[in-house]
């Protein structure tokens, strides 16, 4: 299925994911952005698998994946767009191209990432962007987010939001923006089984990236307000440069699979070390979910992991499943994405 690009990169830590892969394990992951799969090589698994029922996230981490494998380190990030939009694009990619396959190439064409960065590619993104662009002024200052951007302690990010930043106007504008254009950023189905009120649950939970995590490690919310990441501060894994050379080595490795994960499942004997479903319990049907659960613990080996996340809507494995309490309880506490309210490490009961 087409859908467009929905994301350009993966919301969810990277890192937590990875820390439950060890050497030579058999991975598998939703695809989504393709950062976590790519980030997972730095491990060294045996086997890598990115399943997406979108072609176009497929074709996206494909993308990232040549740009690992064939350009280096400075030039692989200025493709992705990881440290911000490079100017000249088209005429410095051109030589680059003979590497590529047409198919993948016409791909890149057709989707204008020959001009644009490929991580604000996604719908998800681009709203994200607007928001931080163009609403988020009316309310605070530029000179307020720069002072923030720089904040050396969580105290004064604390001093910063309470007096400067949480004033009326940027309540009433992320109110109007999140109650009403958070279905323009999201996949309509991410949401069908959404009753909550969305903009009062998002107002508490970017809280989290003021105040609870120091703004020098946080990635995510910096690419937010500025629409790049900083090669001098914290970066996730997948664009940390002593990862780069492990990357490169494994990304033409991964496989991918353009389907849904349950008909993946329902139709492979192969079993897994680690599974990452993301939130995508959260688009269905109880009964839907539990049937994704139970094929994944059938096809999880022994000792095998399964990180799942939910965003608004409850949808956890729990019958024939344990609780890792203690990691759950870790990865919660270390998370620096904002944006879900759980998630949750099992292993089969
Ligand atoms: C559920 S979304 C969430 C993405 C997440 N917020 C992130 O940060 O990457 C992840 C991806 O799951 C895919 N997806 C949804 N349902 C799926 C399914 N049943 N099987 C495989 N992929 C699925 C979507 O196409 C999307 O690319």
């Amino acid at each position: 299925m087409k859908s467009g690009i929905l994301y350009g990169m993966c919301w969810e830590d990277p890192d937590l994911f990875t820390a439950l892969v060890k050497p030579n394990d058999e991975v598998l992951t939703v695809c989504s952005a393709g950062d976590i799969a790519m980030s997972t090589l730095t491990k060294n698994p045996s086997r890598v698998v990115a399943v997406d029922t979108n072609s176009d996230q497929i074709e996206l981490t494909k993308t990232k994946a040549w740009a690992f494998q064939h350009l280096n380190y400075h030039d692989c990030h200025r493709f992705i767009g990881t440290f911000g939009p490079s100017p000249n694009r088209v005429t410095w990619l051109e030589p680059h191209y003979s590497s590529m396959s047409l198919e993948l190439k016409s791909w890149i064409v057709s989707n204008h990432l020959d001009q644009k960065s490929i991580l604000q590619s996604g719908r998800f993104e681009t709203y994200l962007r607007f928001f931080a662009r163009f609403l988020l002024p009316l309310a605070v200052s530029k000179k307020t987010i720069h002072s923030f951007l720089n904040a050396q302690s969580l105290e004064e990010q604390l001093e910063i939001y309470n007096h400067r930043i949480d004033n009326m106007r940027y309540r009433f504008l992320f109110r109007q923006f999140f109650g009403r254009l958070q279905r323009i950023g999201r996949h309509p189905d991410l949401l069908k089984h959404v009753k909550a009120d969305l903009a009062g649950v998002f107002y508490q939970r970017i809280k989290h990236a003021w105040l609870d995590v120091s703004i020098e490690n946080n990635y995510f919310f910096r690419f937010i307000l500025t629409g790049l990441m900083q090669q001098n501060l914290t970066l996730p894994l997948w664009a940390q440069i002593g990862n780069f050379e492990s990357i490169k080595k494994s990304a033409g490795t991964l496989e991918f699979v353009n389907n849904s994960i349950v008909d993946f499942l329902e139709n492979t004997k192969d079993s897994f070390d680690a599974i990452n479903l993301s939130n995508i319990s959260e688009v269905m049907t109880v009964e839907d979910s539990n049937r994704l659960f139970e094929l994944c613990r059938t096809h999880l080996k022994p000792n095998g992991h399964l990180l799942v996340w939910n965003n608004m809507v409850d949808r956890k494995p729990n019958k024939n499943w344990k609780l890792d309490e203690s990691r759950t309880l870790q990865f919660w506490e270390n998370r620096t994405g904002s944006l879900y309210g759980f998630l949750g490490v099992y292993q089969p009961a």
